[in-house]
């Protein structure tokens, strides 16, 4: 039975599922869904994201013309339009659709989609801009940033994708930005206070991670009722007397570069006015620079630098992490922050344009035009030499995505010399460059050529009469 007005049976593509759906999921992890915020899930289906929402303790309601059409359709703070858009064939209801999640949302919407590459999953013939399966279902399948860019031109505001097919709208500048500098700063961590001793303990101990004392705001309630009939001299003598001044040092440095990253990102994704950046960043505006101005400036001409294929190599090249080849240099995830910063923002900003998966180790940044590849290597730490799961690609030029799964292909690429990703500091660097040196020592990268595949590193290990235990080589006989 299709429902009048329908031209596909879109009750039909609504699945059960135990757990919460993979947007609604990433919208708790980026603290978009929270207990006090209420969430309407817009197309609910049979309601699984609302009943599990529930059960966290969110006031989360549904609805859905299909299996929930009686509910009171009332705006609310986040909105969540979960795989709706695309099972519906018509693009003008598409777009009335996308609109109206857009009008009942008071914060955020969250879009999700399916994307292009589970093409071979749908099997069907093509009807208007989709295909129509055999159960009369349709599915217009999206690319990644064609989802953001749709948003972004049926709200009229710029959107920010969370993840591949999951992009995020803000009614205001404020929640954006809040929300981009969680994605780049790191939120600050305090250190529990019980007394006065404990709190001022807390306060260096910040102090000395950001580069810069804290004002009361940025405090957690507790630490701020036991210091807060401090004066801010006195606050700066205590910092003065008792913090390290090399750590406030390095710090503050690091402080500044995180800004400068923060505020290219926001001029990449629109920037906003000064008061509408989140109070902690416009602390550290004060603190680091001469003016906002000065800021912007520098944080403009970091973006621009990104357009620079020499200035692009000569960082690659000064990188203190990754590997360097012929054609992209490669970090693991541990290591992106000890990247300079116009990598940095190289690869936010492609993640921004078109999601970056949840699941990934290392990212790739190619030398010559601007693309990035998030590789996953779920057994990285496990494997000593890790096997390749998935690999994920934007192109920042053309914003063309693709997407490979290599988990049922035989004869997997497989990396080496692991420690060579990480930065030098990293806890395993030391293990994994012990196994590479035993390696070398073994002839087995003796034949380059073969070794980055399954097949070539077995027959090489054969050929070397070697074999592995964990992170250890050893002799085989025979
Ligand atoms: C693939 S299901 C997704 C259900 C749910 N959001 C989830 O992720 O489990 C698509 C849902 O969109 C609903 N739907 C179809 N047309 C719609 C429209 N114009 N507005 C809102 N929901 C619609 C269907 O009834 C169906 O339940």
């Amino acid at each position: 039975m299709v429902q009048e007005g329908w031209s596909s049976d879109r009750r039909l593509t609504a699945i059960s599922r135990s757990g919460l759906s993979v947007p609604a999921r990433q919208a708790v992890l980026d603290e978009q869904i929270r207990p006090e915020y209420s969430v309407l899930d817009y197309g609910c289906g049979r309601g699984e994201d609302v009943r599990a929402l529930q059960r966290m303790g969110c006031a989360a309601v549904g609805w859905d013309p299909f299996y929930q059409p009686n509910v009171r359709l009332e705006p609310a703070p986040v909105v969540l339009l979960t795989y709706v858009l695309n099972v519906i064939e018509d693009p003008a209801e598409r777009r009335r659709t996308l609109q109206h999640a857009w009008e009942l949302a008071g914060t955020v919407l969250v879009v999700s989609a399916r994307l292009t590459w589970e093409k071979s999953k749908v099997n069907g013939e093509q009807f208007g801009d989709g295909l129509l399966t055999r159960r009369k279902t349709f599915q217009h399948l999206y690319g990644a940033s064609e989802l953001r860019a749709y948003v972004e031109e049926v709200t009229g505001v710029r959107a920010v994708s969370a993840s591949p097919g999951i992009v995020y709208t803000f009614k205001n500048d404020t929640a954006r930005l809040s929300y981009l500098a969680r994605r780049i700063i790191a939120d600050d961590q305090w250190l529990a206070s019980s007394d006065t001793t404990s709190a001022i303990t807390a306060l260096i101990d910040h102090v000395e991670r950001r580069g810069r004392p804290p004002r009361l705001e940025e405090m957690p309630l507790t630490t701020a009722q036991l210091l807060g009939h401090l004066r801010p001299a006195e606050i700066h003598r205590l910092v003065r007397a008792s913090a390290d001044p090399t750590k406030v040092e390095d710090s503050a440095k690091r402080s500044t570069l995180n800004t400068l990253l923060f505020l290219a990102v926001e001029l990449f994704n629109g920037r906003g006015p000064f008061t509408s950046l989140p109070l902690t960043v416009q602390l550290d505006i004060r603190a680091f620079f001469s003016s906002y101005k000065e800021a912007c400036q520098r944080a403009d001409r970091l973006l621009l630098k990104l357009r620079d294929d020499t200035y692009i190599r000569g960082a690659m090249n000064a990188s203190s992490v990754g590997k360097l080849t012929p054609t992209a240099l490669y970090v693991h995830r541990r290591a992106m922050e000890r990247m300079p910063t116009v990598l940095r923002l190289y690869e936010h900003c492609a993640s921004i344009a078109a999601g970056r998966p949840q699941a990934w180790t290392l990212a790739k940044l190619f030398h010559r035009g601007r693309t990035v590849s998030w590789l996953d290597y779920p057994e990285f730490d496990s494997d000593p030499h890790p096997r390749l799961l998935t690999s994920y690609q934007v192109d920042l030029g053309t914003l063309e995505t693709s997407h490979h799964s290599y988990g049922n292909r035989d004869n997997r690429p497989l990396l080496h010399r692991k420690h060579e990703f990480l930065h030098p500091d990293d806890p395993d660097t030391a293990k994994y460059r012990r196994l590479t040196d035993a390696e070398v020592r073994a002839g087995l990268y003796a034949r380059p050529h073969l070794i980055g595949t399954e097949n070539g590193w077995e027959s090489e290990l054969a050929r070397c009469g070697r074999a592995l235990r964990g992170h250890r080589l050893i002799r085989v006989s025979g």
